[in-house]
């Protein structure tokens, strides 16, 4: 049976054909590919860099981009999800590991360690479930406040670690930098 038959009720769901030999895997719907397809301002500079214009990311909004045919989210965080995020105990968490590719690779999974440059309001991570490769649904979604993945039930947290759920890993921090107040720059 393949996973389009397994998922078969579950309407509001389509097909995303994540990567050649992945398969077919279903994404939370209608969620990620509105908002970037209209971004005038992520202007593909080469293949595997982008410059994100970041000025119209309210606090407690979130952007989602296309790079490297995948999305990526850009979260303006609230005061309250970076104290949700920082309140938490690493050794509670099932992925202690920050997975972020901008430091060292061992590095534990505080809040610190995965917002971008330090900066506590910004976080830039895949949009794409550690388990199954699914799109997560954002702006505090699941038991956690931050992303839930509906393909099988993952929670991550306002830093998007996971939770609880299938899944094995956080979601992962791609490299990312600032230039300047209002440009991000993936890759
Ligand atoms: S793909 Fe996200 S929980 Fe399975």
């Amino acid at each position: 049976m393949s996973h389009a038959e397994d998922h078969e009720g579950t309407r509001r769901d389509f097909l995303y054909y994540a990567t050649a030999g992945a398969g077919a895997v279903t994404v939370g719907a209608a969620v990620w590919p509105l908002v970037n397809q209209m971004n005038p301002s992520a202007d593909v500079q080469a293949l595997s860099s982008i410059r994100v214009d970041i000025s119209g990311v309210s606090e407690g909004t979130q952007l989602t981009v296309k790079w490297l045919g995948k999305p990526v989210f850009i979260r303006h965080r609230t005061q309250d999800e970076i104290e949700q995020a920082r309140s938490v105990d690493v050794s509670d968490l099932p992925d202690p590991i920050a997975r972020n590719e901008n430091i060292d690779g061992e590095a534990p999974a505080t809040d610190q360690n995965r917002a971008l440059d330090g900066e506590e309001r910004w976080l830039v991570m895949m949009g794409v479930c550690t388990h199954l490769g699914c799109v997560p649904l954002g702006d505090g979604a699941g038991d956690f406040g931050g992303w839930f993945c509906p393909c099988h039930g993952s929670h991550y947290d306002a830093a998007g670690r996971i939770r609880r759920g299938p899944a094995p890993e956080n979601l992962p921090v791609p490299v990312a930098a600032f230039d300047g107040e209002e440009t991000i720059v993936l890759g």
